[in-house]
């Protein structure tokens, strides 16, 4: 796929050319003066009447009519100098590679350098482009009998890169590669229909992951279950005839088990509410409901291909939430892993139930650290739309690296407020220890704060992707559907962990 070259010349034949090129600068230089020596000192003509755009993510194919051997060259916009960052060149990558897969290119060259300045080297770009590649050109297959995959590829990727060494180059095009396709694993589990991906499915697919990057795996079953009591999961799973599935893999990067981070995913197959049934137009899309799942998956996927000095445990609490005859009804108290009795009030505040024996079990396996991440509320997409995923914490130290981590990602999150007020709500029940549904008022923190009960005092950061995990539109970076969100950010998260 990548080709790192160091030989750059006009001569070389290429279907295109991609390079970079910065808004207004003072003089022509390095690659684009070539060009321009190339185009007999037409380029600035070419910009004067915006045949190439030099603002950000602006992609302007010009055919070189042999003038030099490339057939065509992409001017790939980056906007002024001052703005850059690595975070725009990924999405400007994205840009790219979505022109050149829908003009049927399927070779192209891509000089590397002209990607760069004082903030971002030839390493960060090289990252970005196989990031973005990933990213942009990855898509669901489906089951139409006719493919959903383009016709025509991008196949071969030449990289030319004078400032960096072949290696370094190569060793940042394998970690942009990671992340990508992390992420696109994450997609593809949250696209699956919910026939098609039970919990029984996502636990062997875990196990394929751990056998593949030498995780230790544990998978609990029902009964093992009801050993440890875990009465949430298992109440959530009664009206299902498929098994439940609490899944463990363990990552360890470090001599010794501690310091640990644990990743914790809502994992519901499909979610139809229960008995406080969902109504017809928001039920549909619930195959989604296992986001935070296939985002912890995801990540494990970067760990165990990036193999960071951290130790993980990974935690996923998996059922659908269905009705029968036997299915959990509101007015039910149940008994969670940790002791505590839950009244149930609201069948379809079924997340955070399967999430408070999973935060349990993730402590008793050791975790030091807690991430938890779900498709938890409606509410927060009231709360902040389907860009930003919402963040609640007890712990500031750990909330900032997490927010760290998502701006490097480029994945937006905020923070919501957690008051004792909020806390006094979820503890409001009078038969039980906690209710599981306070009512409508902030209803994204309350789904937060329910389950920073069973945190208790390890440091703790919930992470609420409803509105992020799908998307109803195309971006630079991915197709309309699943988004995959937040696999970058938990994985970067790992990678640049520091114990305070
Ligand atoms: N899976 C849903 C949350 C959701 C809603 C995800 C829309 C994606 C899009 C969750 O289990 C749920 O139903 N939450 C309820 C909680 C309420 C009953 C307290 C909600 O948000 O309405
Ligand atoms: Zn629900
Ligand atoms: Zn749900």
């Amino acid at each position: 796929m990548f080709q790192i070259k160091k030989d750059f010349s006009f001569a070389n034949e290429h279907e295109c050319l991609v390079v970079g090129i910065f808004d207004k600068p003072a003089k022509l230089e390095g690659i684009i003066a070539g060009v321009d020596d190339e185009f007999a000192a037409q380029l600035n003509e070419l910009i004067k009447h915006g045949d190439i755009a030099a603002k950000k993510k602006a992609i302007s194919i010009i055919h070189t009519f042999g003038k030099i051997a490339a057939k065509r060259i992409v001017f790939v916009g980056l906007g002024k100098q001052k703005d850059f960052s690595f975070e725009l060149l990924r999405e400007a990558f994205g840009a790219t590679f979505k022109a050149i897969e829908s003009a049927k290119y399927q070779e192209a060259a891509v000089y590397l350098d002209s990607f760069t300045n004082e903030d971002v080297d030839s390493q960060d770009a090289a990252h970005a482009l196989s990031e973005a590649f990933a990213l942009t050109t990855y898509r669901f297959e489906g089951y139409k009998q006719k493919s959903n995959e383009p016709e025509k590829k991008i196949e071969i990727i030449s990289v030319y890169c004078e400032l960096a060494d072949e290696e370094d180059i190569r060793a940042s095009l394998s970690v942009g590669a990671a992340y990508g396709h992390g992420t696109n694993s994450a997609r593809t589990l949250v696209n699956l229909p919910g026939n098609m991906l039970t919990a029984t499915d996502m636990a062997n697919y875990a196990k394929e992951l751990a056998a593949k990057y030498d995780f230790e795996a544990e998978v609990l079953g029902k009964e093992e279950m009801q050993k440890l009591g875990m009465g949430a999961l298992l109440a959530v799973n009664q009206g299902s005839s498929e098994p439940p599935k609490m899944i463990v893999l363990k990552y360890q990067g470090k001599e010794e088990w501690k310091d640990v981070i644990g990743l914790v995913g809502k994992g519901i197959t499909f979610d139809t509410g229960g008995y406080s049934l969902k109504p017809k137009d928001g039920i549909v899309g619930m195959k989604m409901d296992m986001g935070g799942a296939a985002a912890v998956l995801g990540a494990m996927e970067v760990i165990g291909e990036l193999k960071p000095e951290q130790n993980v445990v990974a935690v996923i609490a998996s059922t659908d939430n269905m009705i029968s005859g036997s299915a959990m009804k509101p007015d039910d108290v149940i008994t969670s892993m940790s002791g505590k009795t839950i009244e149930v009030l609201n069948t379809d505040a079924e997340g955070r139930l399967v999430l408070a024996d999973a935060v349990t079990y993730a402590k008793h396996h050791g975790a030091d650290y807690l991430v938890d991440i779900a498709t938890l509320t409606g509410g927060v997409i009231v709360a902040l739309g389907t860009e930003t995923t919402g963040a609640l914490t007890n712990n500031e130290q750990l909330f900032e690296q997490v927010l760290e981590a998502s701006l490097e990602a480029g994945e937006r999150i905020w923070r919501l407020p957690l008051f004792e007020d909020d806390k006094e709500r979820v503890r409001s029940s009078k038969i039980a220890d906690l209710n599981n549904s306070p009512g409508r008022e902030g209803h994204a923190i309350m789904g937060g704060a329910f389950v920073g009960e069973f945190a208790e005092d390890t440091p703790w950061v919930h992470l609420d992707i409803a509105g992020t995990a799908t998307t109803k539109k195309e971006s630079n970076l991915g197709p309309a559907g699943a988004t995959g969100v937040m696999v970058r950010t938990l994985a970067l998260l790992v990678e640049r962990f520091e114990t305070k």
